[in-house]
């Protein structure tokens, strides 16, 4: 790994758009602002939008104030990090483009001494990536003269397999896998973090961890808001491609997996290919018993009134795009044999909330079968988002003469221990990709396999001409949800 001390240039593609106003910048001011950027360094947004540097920082800054977590402290602080902002108007797709970038980035970093290390950010929309890379190859960006040279790839990462495949072989053509970065913000979040420190730095859960104790697992990422103004996107991705195939498989991969060696990215990565190599192939013909889907119509949340997907912008009025979508998995290794995995997320859902569920079996015996109990088995709720934190719930006697048992919650909150706002994902993500660390990133082989998992449900929907299901926006879903999880000992969602 390099020196952390070490200069850097950041090239952002898709200067102009959305993810680098709304997340990209803010993260990277924050991380400034903390002083944990290696410096010199400078950050040079590549867009079609014609502007200067002077209009580009200035918009930069209007992005910080709008979507930061940490605003601009003073103005001395604030000049000082728009002096490492630069701007170059270029089409992608256009080869000329990357000589201009070479003789630009030469000039931003002469005079600067040390390697030199290049990071390249593709927040295009992917129908450019392949250009990019290729035209990087062409014009010999994609290998320093001294240094490293990194790239990261945004989501999404292919529409399916074959096209995942084709994205990866093209990235390989021009850089080596170690320089590959295929980003997933929800890897960055701190509590998605915690889970590992959960699992493997504490020895009392592992021992429970396993198809003896736990009878099965939720994981729920719930929305409020709707496809806001990315309907066009979402139209042609939908809920399992926007959402399933990328973070709920990997939280899935970070609940499942066996402990790695150490904390590093060959076996971290390892250890979750393996986890998906062991989830059970769906069969085709039994999509309609794993897989489930729906779409929202008009409805309240929070209180207001919101329209149904079909008459959001740029969403086809007879659209059959899956804005909620549960999955019912196996995981068919030794530690997980017979153990289901309930997977579901959605948009206009009735709150915003990520967390994961472990529902313990019962006790084998119990002798307090004539007692009064609300208290079910145990279970273990590792909150993602919002007030991210663990909460462990246990049968407890209600104090009284009489023997009633009730449940009681054993909750640990990150925000009431450790104060402040936990830092962005992507904060945490970009520093890694300066510093060389991919533990946090997805490997090629990863991507195609979760997408080979999800082919025969992506294959049915797409078949199928049944009617889609739908749910009355800011409620849990289609009314089928419930029945997809009651499968035995009256199981259900945790609609917290
Ligand atoms: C993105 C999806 O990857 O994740 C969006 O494209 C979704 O549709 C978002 O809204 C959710 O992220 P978060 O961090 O708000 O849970």
């Amino acid at each position: 790994m390099p020196s952390v001390d070490e200069p850097f240039t950041l090239i952002i593609f898709g200067a102009s758009g959305d993810l680098t106003r709304r997340k990209l910048m803010p993260a990277l001011f924050a991380l400034y602002a903390a002083r944990t950027l290696p410096e010199p360094f400078a950050i040079v947004g590549v867009a079609r939008t014609e502007m200067s540097t002077d209009e580009f920082r200035r918009r930069m800054r209007d992005a910080i104030v709008e979507f930061g977590r940490v605003q601009p402290p003073s103005d001395i602080v604030w000049e000082r990090f728009a002096r490492t902002l630069f701007y170059l108007p270029g089409n992608p797709k256009d080869p000329e483009l990357y000589p201009r970038l070479q003789r630009f980035l030469e000039e931003i970093e002469r005079g600067r001494s040390g390697p030199e290390n290049r990071l390249f950010y593709c927040a295009t929309p992917p129908s450019l990536y392949d250009d990019i890379v290729e035209h990087l190859g062409a014009a010999r960006l994609a290998r320093g003269r001294d240094g490293w040279t990194r790239i990261v790839v945004e989501k999404p990462f292919g529409q399916d397999d074959d096209t995942a495949r084709a994205l990866n072989r093209q990235l390989a053509r021009v850089f080596r896998e170690e320089q590959i970065y295929r980003i997933d913000h929800y890897l960055g979040k701190e509590t998605v973090q915690n889970l590992l420190v959960f699992r493997f730095a504490n020895g009392i859960f592992e021992p429970l961890w396993n198809r003896n104790h736990v009878a099965h697992i939720q994981i729920t990422v719930a929305e409020s808001i709707g496809v806001e103004t990315r309907g066009a996107y979402y139209e042609e991705a939908g809920a399992l491609r926007d959402m399933m195939q990328n973070h709920l498989l990997q939280v899935l991969c970070l609940i499942a997996m066996e402990p790695p060696v150490t904390f590093d990215a060959a076996p971290v990565r390892e250890e979750k290919n393996k986890v998906l190599q062991a989830i059970r192939p769906i069969d085709r013909t039994q999509v309609a018993e794993v897989a489930l889907r729906g779409q929202y119509g008009p409805g309240f949340v929070e209180g207001k009134h919101v329209v149904g997907y079909r008459e959001e912008k740029g969403v086809a009025r007879d659209s059959r795009t899956e804005t909620y979508a549960a999955l019912k998995l196996f995981v068919d290794n030794w530690r997980w044999a017979g153990v289901p995995f309930y997977l579901r997320t959605g948009k206009r859902l009735a709150k915003r909330v990520s967390e994961i569920v472990i529902q313990f079996r019962r006790t084998p015996h119990m002798i307090f079968r004539r007692q009064p109990t609300g208290a079910g088995p145990n279970h273990l709720v590792l909150r993602i988002q919002p007030g991210e934190g663990i909460a462990l719930t246990v049968a407890a006697k209600v104090p009284g003469p009489e023997l009633h048992l009730a449940p009681v919650t054993l909750d640990f909150r990150y925000g009431e221990v450790f104060g402040g706002q936990p830092p962005e994902a992507y904060e945490r993500l970009l520093l890694d990709a300066i510093h060389g660390d991919a533990t946090l990133y997805a490997r090629g082989d990863w991507v195609e396999q979760a997408w080979a998992i999800l082919a025969p449900v992506l294959e049915a929907w797409r078949e199928s001409d049944a009617p889609l299901p739908v749910y009355e926006a800011g409620s849990w879903g289609p009314p089928e949800a419930d029945t997809f999880i009651t499968g035995w000992d009256g199981w259900a969602w945790r609609n917290p």
